[in-house]
């Protein structure tokens, strides 16, 4: 028999799982028993679509709503899912906001925006949801990137930068809050196909994966729900890519 993922009881928070992965890791994060926070800033219709999904599992879920680059944003979102869950216990964010073009095409106060959501987001919740967690020795911290953050991409150059620091951040967070049976992790992405791309483009891009292939949203959940179980205690501060061989990193 096949390990089992448990996350039976267990409070997740999921930034921007409205749609794509994170509504993917939304749902299968249900099905392996935990109650679900799906939280989105534009996508409504979508999240209630997710939490729709949801519900049908029987576990506890709902969604909520925050801009997770704006601090007070956080702060109100935790007192409402205090409320609805009594507290989070692991959070993944998976949401993130991205430019597609050289830096020399950015306007000065462009660059700002992916700064908030990509690195500030991820202070901004760690500062808001972690104490809970320390208090009852007990939590997850999980954050998704894509490989750029660990190679550096010349079309991604501030989104990359602002989650290399979210990297080291959580490295650092990891050494501080460890003694609270905390752990904080990265989970690093190549590309995932999310049918946007023309053929031609798509032949392209995966002659530079081992794989051969692009990623799908179920490449990337096993990953992830492991790092959210129990069986993942005694990994802390890592960055693991999930991203058909696409770098290899020593
Ligand atoms: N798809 C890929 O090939 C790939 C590759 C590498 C890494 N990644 C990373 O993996 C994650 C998921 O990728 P994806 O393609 O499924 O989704 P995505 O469209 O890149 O982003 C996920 C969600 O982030 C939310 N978001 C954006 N700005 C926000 C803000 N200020 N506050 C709160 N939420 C905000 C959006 O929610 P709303 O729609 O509700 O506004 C969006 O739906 C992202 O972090 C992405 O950068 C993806």
């Amino acid at each position: 028999m096949g390990m089992q993922i448990n996350l039976q009881g267990k409070n997740v928070l999921i930034t921007g799982a409205a749609k794509g992965i994170g509504r993917e890791l939304a749902i299968t994060a249900a099905e392996n028993g935990a109650n679900v926070a799906v939280h989105y800033r534009e996508s409504e219709q979508e999240a209630l679509q997710t939490v729709k999904e949801i519900e049908k599992l029987g576990v506890k879920v709902s969604a909520i709503q925050a801009d997770i680059g704006n601090f007070e944003e956080v702060r109100e979102m935790k007192d409402n899912l205090d409320k609805k869950f009594g507290q989070i216990d692991r959070i993944v964010n998976n949401a993130g906001w991205a430019q597609l073009k050289s830096f020399f095409q950015y306007e000065p106060e462009e660059w700002k925006r992916e700064v908030d959501v990509c690195f500030h987001g991820v202070l901004n919740l760690a500062y808001t949801f972690i104490p809970t967690m320390k208090e009852n020795n007990n939590g997850k911290f999980i954050n998704i990137v894509g490989d750029s953050a660990r190679t550096g991409d010349r079309n991604l150059i501030v989104s990359a930068a602002a989650r290399n620091g979210a990297i080291s951040f959580l490295k650092s967070l990891a050494k501080e809050v460890g003694r609270n049976n905390i752990q904080c992790n990265t989970i690093s992405l190549g590309m995932i196909d999310q049918g946007r791309l023309n053929e031609e483009l798509l032949n392209k891009i995966i002659k530079q994966y081992p794989m051969k292939r692009l990623g799908g949203a179920s490449d990337v959940v096993g990953a992830v729900l492991f790092m959210l179980s129990e069986d993942a205690d005694w990994i802390t501060g890592q960055v693991l890519s999930v991203n058909g061989g696409h770098s290899m990193i020593g």
